[in-house]
């Protein structure tokens, strides 16, 4: 760790970055998934509460410790807070990216079957009925689904292995705004659907009668999901960036635009949800049965889908490298391991964990622990717990261990009446308002509250 870092070229790139690495399924597959499920308006206010209240400053927090060490999560604890138990929060980012890694490429495996359907045909019946079955007799068999996703965890693989990750990120952020350009694309389409007034309503009307427990940690844990938050993913790549990048701008420019694509995929969804009959609380399956649904309409049809699905598998892997990327790297600097085989262990675990994750919707659907499948326990442990938890540790310690010179140092260089404002409120918020927040939700779920 003593080689000089490389730094991201311009102030774009270190924006282009840390966006690649939020934008991916989270936005496009999971938020109008989780939305659907939980009623809708009310639970986009509250994720929109947590991304741009709580998400902003705690992303700022671990821009703090990236960019002041220019370490990994582990050595960058170990080098603010030696010898302290600080470093257990690394442990659970590394706990969290492979639970995530593990279900998030079954889904990224759905969208290779995808890209594959888009190219071979997806057959001559294409009501939205026969997407339905489709992905049904799709995911409930025992063995496409397994392959897809051991598919992807080996693409996976053969890219971190060779450490050709940055060539990847960069073709993925040339292709994110294309990606972009085609949401804008369906957007306009579905805005047209004769259900688009009631999907607009289901997705922007907050019903606060409709606000439980579980819809509160759900909308808590798709921010920090979704701004790939709390394990550490943002303080290794803030670890590359200048020391001119300005910190607070570039979270906010980030939670923005990853804000802006989740409603995006929400504007495209929910109006062909109600345009097609179709149940919004139909869970993960959601997106891949109404997106094809919504292809089959547009002139040129089998071009969107695989344009679509070729920049949705990309956009997954840009975020599966970096997700592998936290504990490899702690493998190969705790324990002195080539990373032939850091990689080698941790994507067999992901292996293993993704077929269990896979099989959950075939001959696994009936094992469950705490009544969720392996997926959904998978999904639900490391987003809606150990995710906050992990943030909730870092604006502790930033907001209270970190010495201010150090955060007054990354946030305000130039000292600027705008920059101190700026980071006062950055404190404040880390100091009160995320720990408490974070601390009142779990309570509010578990009863106490
Ligand atoms: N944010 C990404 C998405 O929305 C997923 C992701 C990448 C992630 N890295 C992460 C989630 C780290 C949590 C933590 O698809």
């Amino acid at each position: 760790m003593t080689e000089k870092r490389a730094h991201f070229a311009t102030r774009l790139g270190a924006i282009a970055t840390t966006v690649g690495s939020a934008v991916g399924l989270g936005n496009i597959w999971r938020f109008p998934y989780e939305a659907g499920v939980n009623g809708g308006g009310a639970f986009l206010l509250i994720d929109l509460f947590f991304v741009f209240v709580i998400g902003i400053p705690v992303v700022c927090a671990e821009f703090i410790i990236g960019r002041n060490t220019g370490l990994n999560i582990r050595g960058a604890f170990k080098k603010l807070a030696p010898g302290k138990s600080w470093a257990l929060i690394g442990y659970m980012g590394i706990l969290a990216s492979i639970l995530i890694l593990s279900f998030y490429s079954v889904v990224a495996g759905w969208t290779l079957e995808y890209l594959r359907l888009s190219i071979v045909g997806f057959g001559a019946e294409n009501s939205v009925d026969s997407f339905h079955s489709r992905f049904d007799t799709f995911a409930t068999s025992d063995i496409s689904p397994v392959i897809c996703t051991l598919l992807f965890l080996f693409i996976n693989y053969v890219i971190v292995i060779r450490g050709v990750q940055r060539g990847i990120e960069k073709m993925s952020n040339i292709m994110m705004p294309i990606l972009f350009i085609l949401l804008v694309v369906f957007c306009i389409n579905s805005l047209m659907l004769p259900g688009a007034s009631q999907g607009l309503s289901f997705l922007f009307n907050p019903d606060f009668s409709k606000v439980t427990p579980s819809v509160m940690i759900g909308a808590m844990g798709q921010a920090f999901f979704s701004l790939s938050l709390g394990l550490g993913c943002l303080i290794t790549y803030s670890s590359y960036f200048k020391k001119d990048t300005p910190l607070l701008k570039t979270a906010g420019i980030m939670a923005s635009i990853d804000t802006m694509v989740a409603i995006l995929a929400g504007i495209i969804i929910f109006p062909a949800v109600f345009t097609f009959g179709m149940e919004p609380a139909a869970g993960p399956r959601l997106v891949f049965e109404i997106l094809p649904s919504i292809f089959t309409q547009l002139p040129g049809s089998t071009i969107w889908s695989i344009l679509f699905f070729f920049l949705l598998f990309l956009a997954s892997l840009s975020s599966t490298i970096s997700m592998s990327e936290i504990s490899i790297a702690y493998l190969v600097d705790e324990f002195d391991m080539s990373r032939r085989k850091a990689t080698t262990i941790i994507i067999s675990i992901a292996m293993v964990l993704g077929v269990l994750c896979a099989l959950s919707f075939g001959s696994l659907s009936v094992v469950t622990v705490f009544g969720l499948t392996f997926f959904n326990l998978f999904d639900y442990i490391s987003s809606n717990i150990l995710l906050p938890i992990g943030g909730m540790f870092i604006s502790i310690f930033v907001g209270y261990v970190l010495d201010r010179r150090i955060v007054k140092k990354e946030l305000s260089p130039k000292s600027s009446r705008r920059e101190l404002t700026g980071m006062r409120l950055v404190i404040l918020c880390l100091r009160y308002i995320a720990p408490i927040c974070i601390a009142a939700v779990f309570l509010y779920s578990l009863g106490i509250f």
